[in-house]
């Protein structure tokens, strides 16, 4: 069934320093737990010391969400990219996939392993030219 006052919400920050595995762990434990409770999906990536997160959900929760997100002491500099309000979700399965773009192996992403080799302009990423995948793809080739 559709839903109502869906909105994706896309941003990128700058960590303070650079976090451990077990920092990034414990941010995404949490996440977890609290977007399956208000019914939020996304991706968050990290890539050198940065993030690019993508979350989705009732308008009212993912607006109060962001707004805890950015007084969180342990990035800065966030810079929000998209506000959108959108038909269907794009992460319907994820309370927050994490792609660590400084450790991974793309065939341990289903789904996205196509993403995170294609060129931008190859014609399997035109297929899927949606403006999370399009950032998720600057993102991916820009930030160092
Ligand atoms: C890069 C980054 C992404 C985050 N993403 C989420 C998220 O998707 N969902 C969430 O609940 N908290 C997320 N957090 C953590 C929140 O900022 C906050 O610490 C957490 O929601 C707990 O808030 P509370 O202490 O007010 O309950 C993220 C933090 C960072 C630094």
């Amino acid at each position: 069934m559709a839903e109502s006052n869906l909105i994706q919400l896309i941003y990128a920050s700058s960590a303070w320093q650079l976090l451990t595995e077990d920092e990034i762990m414990a941010i995404l434990e949490v996440s977890r737990r609290k977007n399956a409770e208000r019914n939020i999906t996304g991706i968050l990536l990290y890539k050198d010391g940065n993030f690019l997160q993508v979350l989705e959900g009732d308008e009212e929760a993912v607006t109060s969400l962001y707004r805890t997100i950015e007084r969180d002491q342990r990035h800065k500099g966030l810079i929000l990219l998209a506000k959108r309000k959108i038909a269907e979700r794009e992460f319907p399965d994820w309370s927050m996939g994490f792609v660590n773009l400084d450790t991974i192996d793309p065939a341990s992403v289903p789904g996205y392993n196509n993403i995170l080799n294609e060129p931008f302009s190859s014609t399997a990423f035109a297929q899927r030219p949606s403006l999370a995948t399009k950032f998720i793809e600057v993102f991916r080739r820009n930030v160092r």
